[in-house]
């Protein structure tokens, strides 16, 4: 008797260590949920953060002032480098899209200054979209500081 009933507090203990671990397990949970929902709030360009429309406005200025130097393919030409494919994605990876916007600003290099921040961001639209990145309900907006939020990102494997 004695022996049954030392198991059966035994057995209690044991149930009590195991809510206890589960109570643990779906706080961890909570806090991964958490983790997640937050890094959904944070701008990405993988999320699609530009319209079509922006992006098609966006090649009719590049086809006008840019396609000369960059090629019709945005390849690149002589000394202007490609804007698309590995070399590009590398040069600009993790960088915030401002600065991506800060150099489309100086271009062209005969007229820097010469495109509207619009302008600007509807050609880096067309940019993002040659890069394979989606597109989204919203327009892009050229504030500064919401395009230091939104790193640059490829959805192309890291090239050599
Ligand atoms: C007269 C030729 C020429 C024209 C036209 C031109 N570019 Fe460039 N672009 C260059 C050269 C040369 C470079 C490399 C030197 C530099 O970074 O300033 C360059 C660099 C760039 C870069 C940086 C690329 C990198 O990965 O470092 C971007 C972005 C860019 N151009 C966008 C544009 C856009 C957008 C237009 C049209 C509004 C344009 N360029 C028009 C010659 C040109």
């Amino acid at each position: 008797m004695p022996l049954r009933g030392n198991s059966r507090r035994g057995g209690r203990r044991r149930a009590r260590i195991a809510l206890a671990l589960l109570a643990g397990v779906i706080a961890a949970g909570g806090e991964l949920a958490l983790t997640r929902a937050q890094t959904v709030a944070t701008p990405s360009v993988l999320a699609g953060i530009y319209s079509e429309e922006q992006a098609i406005r966006g090649q009719t200025l590049y086809n006008e002032r840019c396609w000369q130097c960059h090629g019709e393919t945005l390849a690149g030409l002589d000394q202007a480098p490609a804007l698309v494919g590995p070399q590009f994605a590398g040069n600009w990876q993790g960088e915030p899209l401002s600065a991506l916007v800060t150099k489309i600003d100086t271009m062209p290099p005969d007229k820097p200054g010469s495109l509207t921040r619009a302008e600007s961001v509807d050609i880096l639209s067309y940019v993002l979209w040659y890069n394979g990145l989606p597109v989204g309900e919203q327009m892009l907006v050229g504030e500064q500081d919401i395009l230091k939020k939104i790193p640059f990102e490829s959805p192309l494997p890291a090239g050599p």
